[in-house]
């Protein structure tokens, strides 16, 4: 049977390695079996938990959808929209967030790490995002998100928020609790300059990511300067274990040119990593350069990119309304 997948990205700019071979490559597969029926959001009430500019939100909004074109999801067999634009997902949030529990949110890391030291002044938004998220994928009776390693606590929360809903109001699997997808290898890519922090799109230096609208001499000079260790290249998966930066290019590499990762120790044993690395900036410019240069073109027409959402928006929001005007019968509005 076909799945029902639903997924977002914010649109926070610099897109990058890790957003691709994390979940937007993933949206790919998913969506070219034509059994599943995939919706994917671009989460812009999501993106203002931090400061935006508005006329930069704008242009981030529509170099998603390019995104998700140029990568190869198509927009006449999948929804694509931004989610500021169907009202259910601020309604049903409101909602939920009368279901979830204050000791359930304070539990979540990423909120932890995103306000820093002076929680005091996030905002009320960034706390409660995962409530927002779980409206998103309930709404639609997603069977399955497909995500990176860093939704996971989100996806559970979303879960729970699912069971209490159907459990407070006694109505068995009103929603569907749904599984998240995540990739059992490399769901988890780390930034260039540092092998234990996340590639992120917010890091300062521009250096530690692969963006998906890098050009070629940028992705060969950031593969050059991405730090290793001094050790040779690996003969084994084990010796991977404490060297962190190793081990994310070689997972890099792997992921990128879909072989597993005893392939590519074997393939590159005994080699330098000077050597590796010239392959690897090979696979990635083989890989991104297409994607960068589809994004750069579909940026120039945004009456395109506009009627994209236009009429994502118009499907989404038939099906979200739909469930929202059940959850109000069930709620006794
Ligand atoms: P975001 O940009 O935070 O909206 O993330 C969009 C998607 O990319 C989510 O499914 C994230 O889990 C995924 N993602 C973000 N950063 C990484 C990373 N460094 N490695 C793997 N997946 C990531
Ligand atoms: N929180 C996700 C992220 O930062 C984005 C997101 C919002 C999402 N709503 C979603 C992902 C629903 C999957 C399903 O990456």
């Amino acid at each position: 049977m076909g799945k029902k997948i639903f997924s977002g990205v914010q649109p926070t700019g610099n897109l990058h390695l890790g957003n691709y071979l994390g979940a937007i490559k993933n949206f790919v597969e998913l969506s070219n079996d034509q059994e599943n029926e995939c919706v994917f959001c671009v989460v812009d009430l999501h993106a203002i938990t931090v400061k935006q500019d508005p006329q930069v939100l704008r242009n981030n909004i529509r170099e998603t959808v390019a995104t998700f074109i140029a990568s190869g999801i198509d927009p006449k067999k999948n929804i694509i929209f931004n989610q500021s634009k169907v009202s259910a997902h601020s309604e049903a949030a409101w909602i939920f967030s009368c279901v979830a529990r204050m000791g359930w949110l304070n539990r979540m890391t990423q909120f932890k790490e995103k306000a820093g030291k002076d929680k005091e002044k996030a905002s009320i938004g960034l706390f409660s995002y995962p409530v927002l998220m779980a409206a998103d994928i309930l709404l639609y009776d997603a069977t399955h998100v497909p995500v990176g390693d860093d939704q996971k606590q989100h996806l559970e929360l979303c879960r729970d928020i699912g069971q209490k809903f159907n459990n407070d109001f006694e109505v068995e699997n009103f929603f569907k609790i749904p599984e998240p997808l995540i990739q059992k290898q490399f769901s988890r890519i780390m930034s260039l300059k540092d092998g234990t922090k996340k590639m992120s799109k917010s890091e300062l230096s521009d250096l530690s990511r692969i963006n998906l609208t890098d050009l070629k001499e940028d992705i060969v000079n950031k593969i050059k300067k991405a730090k290793t260790d001094t050790l040779p290249m690996p003969n084994t998966n084990e010796e991977l274990d404490n060297r962190p930066e190793a081990k994310n290019l070689i997972g890099i590499y792997s992921s990128v040119s879909n072989v597993n990762l005893d392939e590519t120790i074997a393939k590159f044993s005994g080699k330098n990593f000077s050597e590796f690395k010239e392959d690897l900036s090979q696979v990635l410019v083989d890989k991104i350069i297409p994607i960068s240069n589809e994004i750069k073109k579909l940026k120039k027409d945004n009456i395109f990119l506009d009627k994209i959402l236009k009429d994502g928006c118009d499907k989404a929001n038939e099906i979200a309304s739909k469930k929202m005007k059940k959850i109000h019968e069930i709620v006794g509005f």
